[in-house]
């Protein structure tokens, strides 16, 4: 244990003190990374890099050697979760996932709930490979979606600005969509328990969606959920570092932190951090936020905004991330320069 300990991410979100902010960003494996692009045009398809352990293992790891990041994060997606129920999934060109939308109950009633770590075995030997391949300092991050996210996926059958399909339904048959979401619940318990079996030392839930919710479905399909995995992990693990993502969550996410138990919160760009550091700090280590656009532009801009973070929240347990993750046209120099101004801030 002295080993993991030792290592800054997990110490920041055991809310002891850090001799400098740790740094890792959300999606800091894809496509602005040239060598990324590479294996990903070896590997055919998305999934299939996504299932082939050594080269998940490669992408993982390319951030890492490039900026010597605190935190690697595995190399897979959310939705490989739906496509291990039995939900047909494909990773399109230019347009992003399609999956098969699944628009009646009696379609929830034939995922199979029971299969998902069998057909996930090639994510688990990706985290014990990197386990035993990354440096002693850095520490390996799995990961899930929260069910409410992956579930406007399933029943939209792709993205969408307002995730109109799941509201609906969660709307006018919250039974029915109740049904969907604790399948979730309980795939994505297996599948974070696996990881972490196979070496994970941290997870993150990204519920990417979850500020298109209103209040009270915001408790009932993002809080709730989200509280049942944690605590599933947490008997199972009950040293097990857990950050949430409730991405445009605004003032709920004070309830979101509290009623989950995680011990880190991700901040989402729009957030205020001042505001952070008094409503939310007391309650568990922040992550983020800097804007990914602030990354695309770099520059003095960028140094000020990362100043200001660091600033407001470096007096308590903090990582530095972004308010979301890496987008493509990010140059591979502004990340190089980001985790410099992290690493050299002075107050
Ligand atoms: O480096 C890392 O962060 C680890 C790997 C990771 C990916 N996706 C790889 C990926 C992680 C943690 C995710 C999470 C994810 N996936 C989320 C939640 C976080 C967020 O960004 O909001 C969501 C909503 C997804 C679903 C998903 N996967 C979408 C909407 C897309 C298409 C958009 C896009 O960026 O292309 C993906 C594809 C995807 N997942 C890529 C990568 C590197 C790009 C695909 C490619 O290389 O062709």
């Amino acid at each position: 244990m002295t080993g993991t300990k030792a290592k800054r991410l997990i110490r920041a979100l055991n809310g002891e003190a850090t001799d400098r902010a740790p740094i890792w960003l959300m999606r800091q494996a894809g496509r602005y990374l040239p060598e990324y692009r590479k294996v990903r045009a070896e590997a055919g398809s998305f999934l299939d890099l996504c299932y082939t352990p050594t080269l998940a293992e490669e992408v993982t790891l390319q951030p890492i050697r490039r900026y010597g990041f605190d935190a690697a994060i595995l190399f897979s997606d959310i939705l490989v979760v739906p496509d291990a129920l039995g939900q047909k999934v494909a990773f399109r060109e230019g347009e992003g996932p399609v999956l098969d939308p699944i628009t009646r109950a009696e379609q929830i009633d034939e995922l199979d709930g029971s299969a998902v770590v069998e057909r996930l075995q090639p994510v688990y030997e990706t985290v014990r490979r990197l386990k035993a391949s990354l440096p002693t300092e850095t520490a390996l991050i799995g990961f899930a979606g929260a069910p409410w996210t992956v579930a406007t996926y399933m029943v939209g059958g792709r993205g969408s600005a307002d995730q109109a399909a799941a509201k609906l339904w969660a709307y006018r048959a919250p039974g029915e969509f109740q049904k969907l979401i604790d399948l979730l619940v309980r795939a994505t318990i297996s599948h974070l328990i696996a990881q972490v079996e196979a070496g994970a030392e941290v997870v993150q839930i990204f519920d990417t969606w979850a500020g298109s919710l209103p209040e009270e479905q915001f408790r009932r399909f993002s809080i709730e959920p989200t509280r049942a995995i944690v605590k599933a992990l947490h008997q199972r693990f009950p040293d097990l570092p857990v950050i949430g993502f409730p991405r445009g969550a605004g003032a709920l996410a004070i309830d979101y932190t509290r009623e989950t138990s995680i011990s880190g919160v991700s901040l989402d760009t729009g957030v205020s951090v001042g505001w952070a550091r008094e409503a939310l700090q007391t309650l568990a280590c922040l992550q983020g936020n800097l804007d990914p656009l602030l990354l695309v532009a770099g520059g003095d801009e960028m140094r000020r905004a990362v100043g200001n973070i660091i600033g407001t929240l470096e007096g308590g347990p903090f990582i530095f991330n972004l308010g979301h993750g890496i987008v493509p046209q990010t140059p591979p120099d502004h990340v190089a320069e980001l985790v410099e101004t992290v690493r050299g801030w002075k107050g």
